[in-house]
């Protein structure tokens, strides 16, 4: 027997003013978006914005549905409507932001477990690692370089080979 220890690697910025301008302004459209989340029973507004190796932005919000696993991340949302405006563009960076009206935003958010698995199937698509900016809408900042290390012994098209 052997045990193995997978590490992920993280950068944490104290707040947005510290991020590179880029990233700043992609932070800056997820917060944007977050006004737009449909999000009415949860009360927990999610905003994601994808930057496309085109150079252009895709926002994405949560949009919720009274039959409650109908709903969809924002992070998902804004991955499918890339994919739909600019088939075949790979997405280089996410970032993802919230505002949780029933208690505190500030607090970092990260990608659920579908949405991870979806980054991922996105970065073998394309072969490129999605940088993913992570951040309540105030207050520290985390980046990850891909999604596959939010994702350890991941399930992806090669286990089917
Ligand atoms: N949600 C997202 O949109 N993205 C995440 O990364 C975490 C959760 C949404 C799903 C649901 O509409 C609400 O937040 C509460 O879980």
């Amino acid at each position: 027997m052997e045990n193995k220890i997978q590490q992920i690697e993280y950068e944490v910025y104290k707040d947005a003013s510290e991020l590179a301008p880029e990233d700043r302004a992609l932070l800056e459209a997820a917060r944007k978006a977050v006004e737009d989340a449909y999000a009415p029973y949860s009360r927990f507004k999610v905003g994601a914005a994808l930057l496309l190796a085109n150079g252009q932005c895709v926002p994405g919000t949560n949009q919720e549905n009274a039959s409650y696993p109908v709903g969809i991340c924002a992070e998902r949302t804004a991955l499918s409507t890339a994919s739909s405006l600019y088939p075949g563009i790979a997405v280089r960076t996410l970032a993802v932001s919230y505002h949780n009206e029933l208690g505190s935003s500030l607090k970092p958010i990260s990608p659920c477990g579908i949405c991870r698995q979806t980054i991922c199937e996105y970065e073998q698509r394309f072969n490129t690692p999605i940088r993913i900016i992570m951040a309540g809408l105030t207050g520290p900042v985390f980046i990850v370089k891909n999604g596959g290390s939010l994702m350890p012994l991941s399930f992806s098209s090669s286990d089917m080979l």
